[in-house]
């Protein structure tokens, strides 16, 4: 039986959990992007990024506001929906957005809004010691699950603002030892935000699923970064791994495509890009 994604494309299959495992084993590296709409979405598939993300941050680059506290299960869900319509190849997740997994039960509700509603093929919800059950109570329904640890920007008024996390060695340690644990736990992709290199390079030597990293250094499996930043539209001051794709390139297009090809060469991040 062939599915209406597959006859739409036939020479370019879609991505799934079996070709980023594939990839990290095979030392290919992962180039993933956050999306907010679907024009920018059929960009981003012709650009052949493997994994697109619609992220929280559509709180802070969409409706401007300081954090992604305020965004919302319906502002998630309606993003999602758009932003799978305009995708074929990519393999699409979704956030869960601020206080929307509170318990095993709401964040199985809600994962479910996101993949029914929403069309996203796996959920992401920030995660540390305390996610641990939720977790594994979402794998144990299958589905897919994506953890990510460093910066946690919906704690950042409990934790002080957006820093580096893990600068530490107690820190790292215990981030080591998370991230190993939320593997075990059932996530199939673990996302690093701001952390040293070197500590991002130690988490994705211990875990045997695909590591993706934003601002945590060159060694991850892949790299994400947020949309506007690589388009340099987001206006003011910019995190230190954030690169303008946008300079010199002729489109749009070209930009997203001069992302990708930067991040499966290596040539991005580079060390200034990294803590
Ligand atoms: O919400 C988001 O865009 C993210 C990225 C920063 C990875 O979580």
């Amino acid at each position: 039986m062939y599915t209406h994604l597959q006859l739409r494309d036939s020479q370019r299959q879609p991505v799934t959990l079996s070709t980023l495992a594939r990839m990290k084993e095979e030392g290919r590296k992962i180039a993933s992007l956050t999306c907010y709409d679907a024009s920018f979405a059929v960009l981003l598939d012709a650009a052949d990024i493997d994994v697109v993300l619609v992220g929280d941050s559509l709180g802070m680059v969409i409706q401007g506001r300081d954090t992604t506290v305020p965004v919302t299960m319906d502002h998630m869900v309606y993003h999602c929906s758009i932003v799978s319509r305009g995708l074929h190849r990519p393999f699409l997740i979704g956030d869960l957005p601020f206080m929307s997994y509170p318990s095993k039960e709401r964040a199985l509700e809600n994962s479910v809004r996101l993949m029914q509603e929403g069309g996203a093929q796996m959920v992401k919800l920030e995660s540390g010691a305390g996610q641990l059950e939720i977790v594994e109570f979402l794998a144990g329904h299958d589905i897919a699950v994506c953890a990510h640890l460093g910066l946690r920007p919906q704690s950042v008024h409990k934790t002080g603002g957006f820093r580096v996390q893990g600068r530490q060695e107690e820190g790292a340690a215990r981030m080591i030892t998370e991230a190993k644990r939320l593997e075990s736990a059932g996530a199939d992709i673990v996302l690093l935000e701001c952390i040293p290199a070197e500590l991002g390079k130690a988490i994705c030597a211990e875990l045997a699923v695909p590591v993706i990293g934003i601002g945590a250094g060159p060694d991850t499996d892949g790299q994400i970064l947020v949309l506007y930043d690589i388009l340099d539209i987001t206006t003011g001051r910019k995190p230190r791994f954030v690169r303008n794709f946008m300079a010199g390139a002729g489109d749009t297009l070209e930009a997203i495509k001069r992302y990708v090809e930067a991040v499966r060469s290596g040539a991005y991040p580079a060390p200034e890009h990294c803590f």
